[in-house]
């Protein structure tokens, strides 16, 4: 059998933006903000910045060095380092990008109706009701379809012209979009309140040992770690990149849309007086909430409504593009497909794994709490222990392009002792939380 070339990006900023693409989705553009107001503000961001910068940033240098050392998906490229031994540790991830993608692709569905209603129709005062009505059964079935064939399109279009391209257009889209409405709601009257409360600083908040699992379970999923996106796309690369400096970027710019994102939404929900609605739920807040504020402004809410929904849908669907990835790439590594075939047998296949979710909200809920606390933060924690202490030489392979970099020893230390250290005591409170969430399910 001939060996095809692997394929590479086309260039530097192509693949910053493909792997920003991945991270910034709807966990960021909504949960980060939804997260920082109910735990303490400021305290909250403190917090989060200090996991992203011990836990997650190493974990992501991690995922780069694995994938772009080894120039395999995640399953080979864990034996190409590890041994047979670690190749399972591969299909866990495989399976992950199966779990997220399928119940990604029904909330994304749910922001494609928004999209088109605010467009078309403007939202009514009911929305609270008509949720419950559209998030659930054939209709948001159909949307997850469409989201779905689009992301397949895209992976099965390739690295080069499918996702970076993809990323190339939709990326500074997504940048405007955000900031253009993030400066709109400076121009609120009656948001000043929405600032205090989404900023409002309270460390007390920040002690329970339930804020730390939720901020670092939202800094896997926002960063799209523990389940080998970041990998998969570290082995695109060429020996040239600098990994310490891409994983910076990538970082920052998805710690810093999440961040305006949480100014766009607090004082729009505050200048509409539905501040007592924050709270419902994450969803709620998203789809309920303020699709009533967009209700309450006319004609001006049918716009900004439009806008604000056309950049979830951007940011989902370059996020789901990297989770279908990890499946395509690992199908056409392993078991020798075509991309194409890859593309649209694993996507059809997830695309009929999202029925529960598509069906039922609670199964939904429960997917994303069992992908959230026991696939990434589980993943993550067995991908720190591989890199830190069963490959061979990650510092030399770290090095490759990053010549003069002196902190590849703190990395190293980071993955070895801190990183586990902080994970174990964070699924130590999340699994049984998750088991008890899924035996509710079920009874
Ligand atoms: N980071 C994406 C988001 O915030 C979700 C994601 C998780 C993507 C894991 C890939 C891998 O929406």
């Amino acid at each position: 059998m001939a060996v095809a070339v692997r394929e590479h990006w086309s260039s530097r900023s192509g693949f910053v933006l493909a792997a920003i693409g991945s991270a910034v989705g709807l966990g960021n553009m909504w949960r980060f903000s939804y997260l920082t107001a109910e735990h303490g503000g400021a305290a909250f961001v403190v917090l989060y910045l200090a996991i992203t910068a011990l836990v997650g940033l190493p974990v992501m240098l991690a995922e780069l060095v694995v994938g772009r050392g080894s120039q395999k998906s995640p399953i080979q490229a864990l034996q190409h380092f590890g041994g047979p031994a670690w190749k399972s540790l591969g299909f866990v991830f495989v399976a992950a990008g199966f779990l997220i993608l399928a119940y990604y692709g029904v909330i994304s569905g749910w922001t494609l109706r928004y999209a088109a209603t605010a467009l078309f129709t403007g939202f009514g005062t009911d929305v609270a009701d008509e949720f419950m009505d559209i998030a659930q059964g054939r209709d948001a079935f159909a949307l997850h379809v469409v989201f779905m064939i689009a992301t397949i399109a895209v992976v099965a279009g390739g690295v080069k012209r499918g996702i970076e391209r993809t990323a190339m257009i939709l990326m500074p889209v997504l940048f405007l979009l955000v900031c253009g409405l993030a400066l709109y709601a400076t121009t609120l009257d009656g948001g000043a309140p929405g600032y205090r409360y989404y900023l409002q600083t309270d460390f007390r908040e920040i002690l329970s040992s339930d804020v730390l699992t939720q901020a670092a379970g939202q800094a896997f999923f926002s960063l799209s770690l523990g389940m080998g996106a970041m990998l998969t796309f570290g082995s695109y690369l060429g020996r040239d990149n600098n990994l310490p400096d891409e994983s910076l970027i990538i970082a920052g710019a998805d710690v810093g849309i999440a961040f305006i994102a949480g100014l766009v939404v607090f004082p729009l929900i505050f200048a509409l007086g539905l501040s007592e609605r924050v709270e419902e739920s994450t969803v709620g807040a998203l789809f309920i909430t303020l699709p009533q504020a967009f209700a309450g402004m006319g004609a001006v809410g049918r716009l900004v409504g439009t806008l604000f929904f056309a950049s979830l849908v951007v940011g989902a669907l370059t996020s789901a593009i990297s989770l279908l990835e990890v499946v395509v790439s690992s199908a056409i590594d392993g078991l020798g497909w075509q991309r194409r075939r890859a593309a649209w047998v694993m996507g059809g296949l997830i695309t009929v794994l999202g029925a529960p979710a598509a069906w039922n909200i609670d199964f939904l809920g429960v997917m994303d709490q069992v992908a959230n606390n026991l696939f990434l933060l589980g993943g993550g924690l067995a991908l720190s222990l591989f890199v830190g202490w069963a490959m061979k030489d990650p510092i030399a392979e770290v090095s490759v392009g990053a010549e003069g970099t002196r902190w590849f020893f703190l990395w190293r230390t980071l993955l070895r002792f801190v990183v586990p250290s902080i994970l174990l005591v964070v699924l130590y409170d999340a699994v049984p939380k998750t088991f008890t969430s899924v035996a509710n399910l079920f009874r």
